[in-house]
This record gives C-alpha cells, sequence and structure tokens, in this order.
C-alpha cells in the first residue's frame, strides 16, 4: 500500500545532521523561552472570561485538567523530539512511523493549528493595541477595527492592526532565527514578569468568599472551560518544530518542551484562583481582558495598564513563534515533494525558508483581517487535540517498530502515558460543538483531495517502494 509508504529515519537523521541546512543557534534556555513565548497570550490575557463564566472559580479545575491533557502529550512529544531531531514536528515523526497518508494529514492538520493560532492571536493583540491607543485618545475608523460581523451592530470591514502586526513579524522572521530568538527571549520575560505582578499585587484583593460556590455548573462547567482553556496551553509543540536548528537536541528538546508547559501551568492556576477571588466571576461575562480588568476593579489601575502592555507584547511573541512553527512544517512538507518545491528554499543571504515565511504571513495575515477571534478558537482547539492523540500513537508505534533506536529522552510508562493523552485528548475534543466537528471534517476532506490528487504522485518517495 503506497500510502502508507514511511521514510527512512536513520536517512533523516543523518539529512538533518548534514552541512548546509538550516543554522543551529538554539539552546535550551532559548526553548524553554521559545516555548514560553508561544504559551502564554490570548489563551489566559482574554480566554480566561469565558472560562470564568463557564466554570466559575472551578476554572482552576479546568486549567488543571487541560494542562494534564498537555503534560501526557509533552512527554510523547519530548520523546519523539529528542530521538528525530529534524524540522517538522510531528509530522516528520509520523512520516518516519505511521506513513505518508498519516503524515500528510498530520502536516494538513498542523497547518490549520500553527496558522490559525497566528490568525486569532493577532486578532486578539488588535484589541488589546486599540485600547492602549485608546488610552492616548488615539482611535482608528471602525471600518477598519475588526472583522465583518465582528462587533454586533458595527459596521466593521477589516481587521487593519491584526494585518499589519503579521507583516511586521513576517518581516522579521524572514530575517532569521538567531535575531527573532533574541527579540523574544526579551518579550517573554516582560511577559511573564507583568504575570507576576498580577500576582503579587492581586493576591491582596482576594476575597475568599467570591470562591463561594466553587464549582456553580458542575463538571459540565468545568469540562466545557477546560476545552477552551486547553487554547492556553497551545504552543509547547511548536518548540520540537525548531529541531534542526537546536545545538542538542537530544538533551535541550525536552527541556524545553517539559520546562515551558509546567511553568506555564503553575502560572495559570494561580492567575486563575486570584481572578475569580477579586471579581466574582459571573462579571467577567463579555469582557475581553479579564486580568487588567481584575486589577481596575481592585482599584489598581497603574497596575493594570502595565498588564495591557505585557499582554501586547505576549501576544507578540505568540505570533513570532506559531508563525516560526507554522513555516518550517511547510518546509519539511515541501522537501518530502508533498508541497511545492518553491517552500523549501533558504534565502541565499538570511538563511531562512525566506518565501514560506512570506505565504504563511500574507495568508494568515488577511484571516486575521477578516475572520472573528470566536470562530477560529473552537477549530484550533480541535485540530491540535487530533494532532495530540496522534503523535501519542505515534510513539507507541515507534517503540514497536524500531524498539533498538537511541532514544535521549524516554517517555515514562509506555504505554500507559500515551493512552492517558489519547483518552485526554479525546474526552476534551468531546466537549467542542457540533458545528467545529463538521468544519474539523470537511479541511480533513480537502486535504485528502489534495494528497490524492498532487502531493501522492509528487512524493519523494513515489517509484521508490
Ligand atoms: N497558547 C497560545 C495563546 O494562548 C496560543 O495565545
Amino acid at each position: 500500500m503506497s500510502i502508507f509508504r514511511t521514510k527512512n529515519l536513520d536517512t533523516m537523521v543523518a539529512a538533518s545532521r548534514a552541512p548546509g541546512g538550516l543554522k543551529k543557534v538554539l539552546g535550551p534556555f532559548d526553548l524553554v523561552l521559545m516555548g514560553i513565548g508561544a504559551i502564554v497570550g490570548t489563551g489566559i490575557f482574554v480566554l480566561t472570561g469565558t472560562g470564568a463564566v463557564t466554570a466559575g472559580p472551578a476554572l482552576t479545575v479546568s486549567f488543571v485538567i487541560a494542562a494534564l491533557a498537555c503534560a501526557f502529550a509533552a512527554l510523547c512529544y519530548a520523546e519523539f523530539a529528542s530521538t528525530v531531531p529534524v524540522a517538522g514536528s510531528i509530522y516528520t515523526y509520523s512520516y518516519a512511523t505511521l506513513g505518508e497518508v498519516v503524515a500528510w494529514m498530520i502536516g494538513w492538520d498542523l497547518l490549520l493549528e500553527y496558522g490559525l493560532a497566528t490568525s486569532a492571536v493577532s486578532v486578539g493583540w488588535s484589541g488589546y493595541f486599540q485600547s492602549l491607543l485608546m488610552g492616548f485618545g488615539i482611535e482608528l475608523p471602525k471600518v477598519l477595527s475588526a472583522a465583518p460581523g465582528a462587533l454586533p451592530g458595527v459596521e466593521t470591514w477589516f481587521n487593519l492592526p491584526a494585518l499589519v502586526i503579521m507583516l511586521v513579524l513576517t518581516t522579521m522572521l524572514s530575517w532569521g532565527v538567531r535575531e527573532s530568538a533574541r527579540l523574544n527571549n526579551i518579550m517573554v520575560l516582560i511577559k511573564v514578569g507583568v504575570v507576576l505582578l498580577f500576582i503579587v499585587v492581586g493576591a491582596r484583593h482576594v476575597q475568599p468568599a467570591n470562591w463561594q460556590p466553587f464549582m456553580p455548573y458542575g463538571m459540565n462547567g468545568v469540562m466545557s472551560a477546560a476545552a477552551l482553556v486547553f487554547f492556553a496551553f497551545i504552543g509547547f509543540d511548536a518548540v520540537t518544530s525548531a529541531a534542526e536548528e537546536v545545538k542538542r537536541p537530544e538533551r535541550d528538546l525536552p527541556i524545553g518542551i517539559i520546562g515551558s508547559l509546567a511553568a506555564c501551568a503553575v502560572l495559570y492556576v494561580v492567575v486563575s484562583a486570584i481572578m475569580t477571588g477579586i471579581v466574582p466571576f459571573q462579571k467577567y461575562l463579555g469582557v475581553d481582558h479579564p486580568v487588567s480588568l481584575a486589577l481596575q476593579y481592585a482599584g489598581e489601575n497603574w497596575v493594570a495598564g502595565f498588564v495591557d502592555m505585557g499582554a501586547i507584547l505576549g501576544m507578540t511573541t505568540v505570533i513570532l513563534v506559531m508563525a516560526y512553527g507554522q513555516t518550517r512544517v511547510l518546509f519539511a512538507m515541501s522537501r518530502d515533494g508533498l508541497l511545492p518545491k518553491k517552500l523549501s528554499t533558504l534565502h541565499p543571504k538570511y538563511g531562512t525558508p525566506f518565501f514560506a515565511t512570506w505565504v504563511v504571513g500574507i495568508v494568515f495575515g488577511l484571516i486575521a483581517a477578516v475572520v472573528p477571534l470566536g470562530v477560529l478558537a473552537e477549530l484550533i482547539n480541535i485540530g491540535t487535540l487530533a494532532a495530540f492523540s496522534l503523535v501519542s500513537v505515534a510513539v507507541i508505534v515507534l517503540r514497536i517498530k524500531r524498539p533498538e533506536l537511541h532514544r535521549a529522552f524516554r517517555c515514562p510508562w509506555v504505554p500507559v502515558i500515551p493512552l492517558l493523552a489519547i483518552a485526554f485528548c479525546i474526552v476534551l475534543m468531546a466537549f467542542l460543538s457540533m458545528t467545529t466537528w463538521i468544519a474539523f471534517g470537511i479541511w480533513l476532506a480537502i486535504g485528502l483531495v489534495i494528497y490524492f490528487g498532487y502531493a501522492r504522485r509528487r512524493s519523494l518517495l513515489h517509484g521508490t517502494e
């Protein structure tokens, strides 16, 4: 069955080490910061409002459940990333284990995850940016402030700031990883500093009475909120897509993945406990800046202003890392012949996949300009949960097919941990809406058509098996 042909793992690893490929410049500190850069963003700064209304103060439990799903998947990711340090994240791993058609579908799914996430976070960025501008008395024309239909009762055409931020970051990425990573590190430190500031200042204003009732909508509310705030953890996997540019991938990738996830899980649980402790959860209905709202409610307006600034920087780094991950997946798929070759050509001077970077920036910048945030978020979650389940399956398959392979990091208790990851992901997916499931089905169907109509015949493996 040629659609299940697999790439040779050993050749892939050797190719990634051959001279002339992507530059190896990233260390463990860069990776943890890159992970946090991709993780802390719209999820904590915007979606916690809806989360609090859905789950009540038990939003903390929702975060723990979403974090567990990610943690189990992260252990699987870490094993793969340390075994096959090749660009392209789980797309590449599944090509070596589950076969070409599965790899293609995962790559197609990742385009949904990374691509639409850059759009979604650009939209969140644009909202905070406009509120900051308003603080200085500057207001954009309404028609250029949001996507059509985003603001009920207001005529809007185009989200200009969302497109502009995408194009600015695309320019940076196309100039090179080292520069982007350095800037990313500074912005991440500021973002984490702002979250810590919220914790320190906010903790003094907590009224424990606000935590009662703790679980007003029962487990159903908690699980629905978990399926939504799962978005807040998306991004740690983007670290793996940088594998070919890491100096010592065997050691540094697991540190990057697990370290960034653990740090964010702790921050989120504490932030959501404080948020629901300061403001009664019902008051978060329809609020798109819940974290700074809590501080304003407590009379800490200055600190709230800092948090807004931090949120803007925070979301900037999320877009940066997601767009970066996206270009590397395109790079890998194109190098394998599944997408046009132009997407994997490197710029002679910058050494970056210049063309792919600009394709991503323009396409997803335009999507950010014309599609509202609410439509994007659930779709991203379902795509990501599906990808996490598949990488967990792939870990079990690779243990059976290639038990002798050197694994610098081994996921503990295989197959228990991968099976737990799959179970958690499926349960969370079950709490997403039917419309999301249908849209996801359509996306996968389009992917299959392209695979059978184009990619399968263009694959480098075509005719070799
Ligand atoms: N986790 C990222 C965010 O919350 C996608 O913005």
